[in-house]
């Protein structure tokens, strides 16, 4: 089967690095993908959100499977764009129609789905420009940190967490009256603090049935100790050291089984992945925020750790079948770094020529942002590369990032260099 992939960052080299291992995996293409995914497939020039060039090219190349890698054209309805088309009947597609995806599309909609399906997550209310002033009482029935959210999709930046309620008032009013985050906080969402450790689940679904896949942490912060501006994440460990069998068992049974049956009853046509993040509160968890795709970095380090044929789990997923054959992965760790460039994410330059890839041993480097000109490799975005390495445990595989992290050279390189700092004593 010919597989088109969507995306062109380091989750879409780690899923065609993953698929391309497949007996089933002939030809691979991603779009428009980086000069990573060049060595494993085939890249097309063509945008994630271009349903028409899109349909073009799965004509084309007779594509049997297209897997999207970010959330913006599953939320654009790229899902229900080829459900629509007969033609592309034969297609199997991995992730969910335009009705499921505002489970990352809208904030409001995913607190309504847990709060319907007894997902455990934060007390909220959600306020329009129309009744600010509630917005302001229920600040006021909260007791600091508050936690503010843009309803819609804003780049990973519409979440305020603020430790002054005057201030928290004034962030409600820009967000809903002078559209801090545009259209996105037209819309807020007002949730109580939770004081945990958070981590990421992520679980495959064919809207009925799911397997869980390796779990992971990221590191969002720039800055080392977890501090400073949010960024799409700056590394990621899996497993997590503190997960214990409650957890796991509360997990499943609290957080996943609902989540999906609530899909199920819900008739919510979700054939993906099911990024589910979550915050631990002594041992307990809580449903932070559901994305309907895969993590970015986390990918990088799930991939490496499943063992079975992914292509075969996602034509499972695409068919309805998920419940016949279980995921199985390593008994072993994996970390990411993530390579950036100087400034990020704020305002960075591209176009920085890399080195030392040749230098690179017991690691495997998924390119970001990057692409290739004249056989050169060039910086091509903000994260630029994630140093995905295995060990038997994550300090051991931390060791090899590391190494192979300090080979790779470009101007302005920056990278976090306590990536676990937060898990050493588990
Ligand atoms: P989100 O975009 O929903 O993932 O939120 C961004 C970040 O804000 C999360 O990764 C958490 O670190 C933090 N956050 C979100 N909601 C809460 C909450 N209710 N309590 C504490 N931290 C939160
Ligand atoms: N690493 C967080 C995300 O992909 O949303």
């Amino acid at each position: 089967m010919n597989i088109l992939i969507l995306g062109s960052g380091g989750r879409e080299h780690a899923i065609a690095w993953k698929l391309k291992q497949s007996k089933s995996a002939q030809q691979i293409f991603i779009a428009p993908g980086n000069a990573g995914t060049s060595a494993i497939g085939n890249n097309l020039n063509i945008g994630v959100s271009d349903f028409d060039a899109i349909a073009d090219s799965i004509k084309k190349h007779s594509i049997g499977m297209l897997v999207v890698g970010p959330e913006a054209p599953l939320v654009e309805g790229i899902v229900d764009y080829f459900e629509e088309r007969p033609e592309f009947s034969d297609v199997r597609i991995i992730g969910p129609a335009k009705y499921g995806a505002q489970l990352e599309g809208s904030k409001e909609f995913a607190k309504d789905f847990m709060i319907r399906n007894n997902v455990p997550t934060a007390r909220f209310k959600s306020f329009t420009e129309k009744n600010i002033a509630a917005g302001y009482s229920f600040l006021e029935s909260l007791k600091a940190p508050y936690v503010l959210k843009a309803d819609g999709l804003a780049g990973g930046k519409g979440v305020l967490i603020l430790n002054n309620l005057e201030e928290a008032k004034s962030e409600l009013k820009a967000m809903l009256m002078d559209a801090k985050f545009g259209a996105a906080s037209s819309s807020v969402v007002i949730e109580e603090y939770l004081d945990g450790i958070e981590m990421s689940v992520f679980v495959l679904t064919d809207g009925k049935n799911y397997q869980i896949l390796p779990e992971a942490k990221d590191y969002k912060r720039i800055g080392e100790g977890d501090t400073g501006l949010n960024t799409g994440g700056m590394g990621a460990v899996s497993p997590v050291p503190f997960m214990n069998e409650v957890l796991q068992e509360r997990i499943k049974t609290r957080v996943v089984e609902p989540s999906v049956k609530g899909l199920k009853e819900e008739n919510i046509n979700y054939k993906g992945f099911l990024f589910i993040g979550l915050m631990i509160v002594d041992n307990e968890p809580f449903v932070i925020e559901y994305n309907v795709r895969m993590g970015d970095p986390e990918t990088e380090v799930v991939m490496p750790r499943i063992k079975s044929d992914l292509v075969e789990h996602l034509i499972a997923c695409a068919d309805g079948t998920l419940n016949e054959s279980a995921i199985e992965f390593e008994n072993n760790a994996a970390t990411t770094i993530m390579l950036v460039a100087a400034g990020y994410p704020e305002a960075y330059e591209k176009g920085k020529e890399m080195k030392g890839f040749e230098q690179l041993g017991d690691c495997i480097a998924f390119h970001a942002g990057t692409k290739e000109i004249n056989g050169k490799v060039l910086t091509d975005g903000g994260r630029i590369l994630a140093v995905s390495a295995l060990g038997e445990n994550f300090k051991d595989a931390l060791a090899k990032s590391y190494r192979n992290a300090d080979r790779i050279l470009y101007e302005g390189k920056y990278y976090r260099k306590d990536i676990g700092f937060d898990l050493m004593d588990y």
